[in-house]
Order: C-alpha cells, then sequence, then structure tokens
C-alpha cells in the first residue's frame, strides 16, 4: 500500500514507524511519503495560507501549493491512486469503508489545517472526502493516520496469523469476545472455566455468544443491522436470560 501525504507536519507520521506499520514499512508492505505545502509556494514569502475571502475567523490554506505539492505527489504514486482530503464533512470512515479501501493500491491523504483548505482544490484535484468522526480535530494529520493504521492492518500479510484481523470487533459487524491471560486468578478473579479447558469448540461456542451479548449491551445498534442464523439467536437469548437472572431450561 502505497501512502503519499500532504501535509504542513511530515514529521508527525514518524509515528508510523512504531508496531505493526512499522514492521510493514520494514517489508515493503507500506510506503509512506510526504510532500509538504511549503516547499512548494510560489509567493515571496513562502506562505501557505490566507485569510478567508469574506472575513471571518482563521485562515486557509492556500490553493496553489496544496495543488503543486498535489501533483508532485502524483509523480510518484501508483497508478489510480485515490486522493482523500480528510474533512469532518466526508463520510464516516468505519470499519467496512476500511475494508474496501484496503483493495486500492495507493491514496494521497490531503491533511487540512487552520479553517481547512481552499475549495478550489477539489475542482483541480477530484477525491473524496472523508471523515474520522463527528467532532473537529485541529488538523487532518490524525485523520489521516488513523485510516492508514486501519486501512493497512487489512492488507494481506500485514499481520501475522497471532494477529489476525478476523476475529475483531467490527469485522463481522459484532463487537470481539473478551480476553484474559494468565494467571488465571488474580485477586479473586478467575478466568472463565471454559477457557482453561481445552475443548475447542466448547471455547468457540462461548467467544460467539460473549461476542453477540457484548454487542448487544455495548453496541445494540450493530444488531439491529445484523441478521442472526438460528444458532446466534439462541445463543443471544441464553445470555440475555443470564443477564437478566431469568432461568431457562
Ligand atoms: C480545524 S479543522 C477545520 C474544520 C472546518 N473549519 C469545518 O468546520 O469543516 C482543520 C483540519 O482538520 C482536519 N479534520 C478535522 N476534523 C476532522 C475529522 N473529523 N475527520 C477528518 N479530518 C478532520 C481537516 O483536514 C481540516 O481541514
Amino acid at each position: 500500500m502505497w501512502c503519499g501525504i500532504i501535509t504542513l507536519f511530515p514529521d508527525m507520521f514518524e509515528a508510523l514507524e512504531y508496531g505493526v506499520l512499522g514492521r510493514a514499512q520494514k517489508n515493503d508492505l507500506l510506503k509512506i511519503a510526504c510532500w509538504n505545502p511549503r516547499d512548494f509556494t510560489d509567493n515571496k514569502h513562502g506562505n501557505v495560507d490566507d485569510r478567508p475571502y469574506g472575513g471571518s475567523p482563521g485562515m486557509v490554506m492556500s490553493v496553489q501549493p496544496l495543488h503543486a505539492a498535489i501533483q508532485a505527489a502524483k509523480k510518484s504514486a501508483p497508478k489510480n491512486t485515490k486522493i482523500i482530503y480528510l474533512t469532518p464533512q466526508g463520510k464516516r470512515f468505519d470499519q467496512p469503508a476500511a475494508e474496501k479501501l484496503a483493495k486500492e493500491d495507493g491514496f494521497i491523504f490531503v491533511a487540512g489545517r487552520y479553517e481547512g483548505i481552499d475549495e478550489r482544490i477539489m475542482q483541480l484535484e477530484p477525491g473524496e472526502e472523508w471523515s474520522v468522526g463527528d467532532f473537529v480535530l485541529s488538523g487532518g494529520e490524525f485523520a489521516a493516520m488513523t485510516m492508514i493504521d486501519a486501512i493497512t492492518r487489512l492488507v494481506p500479510n500485514v499481520l501475522g496469523d497471532a494477529e489476525s484481523a478476523n476475529n475483531d470487533s467490527h469485522c463481522a459487524g459484532l463487537l470481539e469476545y473478551p480476553h484474559y491471560t494468565r494467571p488465571d486468578c488474580y485477586q479473586d478473579l478467575v478466568v472463565p472455566e471454559v477457557l482453561l479447558q481445552g475443548n475447542h469448540q466448547a471455547i468457540a461456542k462461548w467467544r460467539l455468544q460473549q461476542s453477540l451479548g457484548r454487542t448487544w449491551q455495548k453496541r445494540p445498534d450493530l444488531l439491529e443491522k445484523k441478521t442472526l442464523s438460528t444458532v446466534e439467536q439462541e445463543l443471544l437469548r441464553e445470555y440475555q436470560a443470564s443477564e437478566q437472572g431469568i432461568k431457562r431450561d
């Protein structure tokens, strides 16, 4: 996956040199390259922003340095690279979106700052607008990093088997089951018996039930969007009954 980033703060992307993404970069599964609009200004003061027309507080990122930086990035980008504008006005980024975007070869992420970017850049360099949530960040860099992380871990071979994303929350429209590790008893808190017995079928059933139950408790909106099999419905009913202290025969 090739990720070009248009940013006034390229050093921030050093954060992607750690953990799974750092390993993906070392293994050539992820390539990060930044273009700073500051290096592309054609005005004598080297300004990358200016006051908004019509008057209002704050500054706006100027179209010319953005345009030149995107054009420079496009020269290094793979064919069919998508341009992604990070903005709180964009489509909401989520796990299904990450799954879809993980099939692309490359992206140019445009990270805004200040009040945002001059609107005309999107006419000159059409792309998709994405938001990481209904809140406002000070800049698009963290949004770009969030998207790059979520997308890259779905690229084949980025995660080892042991870290496989298949069971992760949101992958099948459910939250993941709870995890425990040693010791099996800590301050009188014990690990569920089923996990200690080595019966893989029983463990899989318990995990699916926990997954359904947690989703029902924490994110009922996800369950509304999902069609449950008969087995899943029964497991969920059992979970609900035990949570509500109802004894079922
Ligand atoms: C302070 S924000 C500008 C917000 C803009 N004035 C508005 O109200 O739509 C500066 C930059 O942060 C980024 N940003 C802020 N919130 C974001 C979000 N929820 N998702 C993606 N990018 C965001 C965008 O790149 C934006 O240009």
